[in-house]
């Protein structure tokens, strides 16, 4: 195995710099102005975390490739984090989203295509009833509340190395067997150990424990870890997490909301995984805030009358604008036309093509690392097996290494997601665009090895 030459990242760092700088005048002028006024000098904090010295400004999006306010152009693997998975602005959502937004955007009444749509989610993902949200943090806010009301028990139950949103219950590390706040989290309200255990994913035998006590409303997981990578189940992992939640009278909430990437009803609809609840958002929409959570008859049993009761504009579910005309008529539109069996008959060899493309460099360069893969998402990892869990995963951590691969990828037009090395294949990325990222990583890679 030979490593990487890290004497000379931080020289290769300055010149990579240098070159972002110097071809991108324009976002740096954008970015010098908006310091004045925006928190951080942009809307969101996120976006001042991608590698170079400021933020990218796009002045359009559109399929597989985006392109800055300088000119350059980008074959987009990050696709919004998942929020643009299935292609910037796809046709039929644009010509949805026009046609509602003239005929009225927000009403806080139900239209026909709220209907279309929990029908075809509970026909995706087999569970019969559907609430809209605006964003999957909320969806998973609001299906914790519910686990809570329905259990009477006020624990929830997430793995190390977990992200469901900005969730506080969920902000969570597991450290020395202890569940602190995540390094980081601005402005925890409570000690999270007073509302949340944790456990490491594939530990079953933890899981058993933690559940044993009979104090957990809920467990909120992804179907495989996508947050530190990507970390797939065990063999017989979902079978022992239903099994010890149901003994236990714990609700399992699956989320979703990155897992889409296995198939038109996710990983729960390859697998044919029978959660409680289940939460999504992101890219259900196409990028429209949209999120979903779907409950059992059993919950719903549980919880119907409660919704109806007086009161519940104060009960800590929904909001005014959730589940607007303008947000279901994106949401038909990308489920109906967008997120299709073709579309992943189409993806799907493209991301076993560049999974192979990197396993072929990372072998033939003799680096210590491996690509794994989930449905059309695809993650390289610093490390040479697979990690199991969170703690594992964090363990491969390389911060200074991921930001100068990033930016190098970047400089030669390849966006990889912030955050981790990740690849999203979306409807409308070619075989040309999986082979140019595989020539591009080989570059990086020789000349980090150089
Ligand atoms: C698995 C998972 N669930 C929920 C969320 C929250 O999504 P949002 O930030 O759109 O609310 C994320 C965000 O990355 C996520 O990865």
């Amino acid at each position: 195995m030979v490593s990487i030459n890290r004497s000379q990242m931080r020289e290769l760092q300055a010149k990579e710099e240098q070159r972002f700088v110097e071809s991108r005048p324009k976002s740096n002028a954008l970015f010098q102005r908006a310091k004045k006024s925006l928190l951080a000098g942009v809307p969101m904090n996120w976006m001042v975390r991608w590698a170079g010295p400021y933020p990218v400004f796009v002045s359009e999006a559109r399929g597989a490739f985006l392109k800055d306010v300088d000119g350059n152009r980008y074959l987009d693997l990050c696709l919004g984090d998942t929020g643009s998975m299935f292609g910037h602005s796809p046709k039929p959502v644009v010509d949805a989203v026009r046609r509602q937004v003239s005929r009225g955007i927000t009403t806080m009444l139900p239209t026909e295509d709220s209907i279309w749509v929990g029908e075809e989610l509970a026909r995706r993902f087999g569970l019969p009833y559907w609430q809209i949200a605006m964003t999957a943090t909320d969806a998973n806010r609001f299906s914790i509340r519910l686990a809570r009301e329905v259990t009477k028990r006020k624990y929830v139950l997430v793995v190390h190395g977990c992200y469901h949103g900005t969730v506080d219950e969920t902000l969570v590390n597991l450290e020395g067997g202890a569940v602190v706040p995540r390094g980081g989290n601005i402005g925890p309200p409570v000690p999270p150990s007073t509302t949340t255990k944790a456990v490491q994913f594939n530990d079953v035998r933890a899981l058993e424990e933690a559940l044993s006590p009979e104090d957990v409303a809920c467990v909120l997981m992804e179907p495989a870890m996508t947050n530190r990578g990507i970390i797939l189940p065990d063999p017989g992992y979902h079978d022992a997490l239903r099994e010890l939640t149901s003994r236990a009278g714990t609700l399992l909430i699956i989320d979703e909301t990155h897992t889409i990437c296995c198939g038109v009803g996710g990983y729960t609809g390859v697998q044919g995984l029978k959660p409680d609840m289940i939460t999504m958002g992101k890219p259900l929409a196409s990028g429209v805030p949209v999120a979903a959570f779907g409950v059992s008859q059993y919950v719903s049993d549980m919880i119907v009358e409660r919704i109806l009761s007086d009161g519940t504009d104060e009960s800590g579910l929904g909001g005014t604008l959730t589940g607007n005309a303008f947000a279901v008529a994106a949401m038909r539109a990308t489920l109906e036309k967008v997120i299709t069996k073709q579309a992943f008959n189409r993806m799907m060899p493209l991301a076993e093509r560049f999974e192979k493309g990197v396993d072929d460099v990372i072998k033939s360069r003799g680096v210590p690392w491996h690509v794994a893969r989930l449905g059309v998402r695809i993650e390289y990892h610093f490390c040479q097996n697979a990690p199991r869990d969170g703690a594992e995963a964090d363990m491969a951590k390389d911060a200074e290494l991921e930001k100068l691969l990033h930016l190098m990828m970047l400089n030669r037009g390849i966006l990889m997601t912030p955050f981790h090395n990740m690849a999203l294949i979306s409807p409308s990325t070619t075989a040309k665009d999986v082979d140019r990222h595989t020539a591009v990583f080989a570059e990086c890679v020789d000349t980090l090895l150089s």
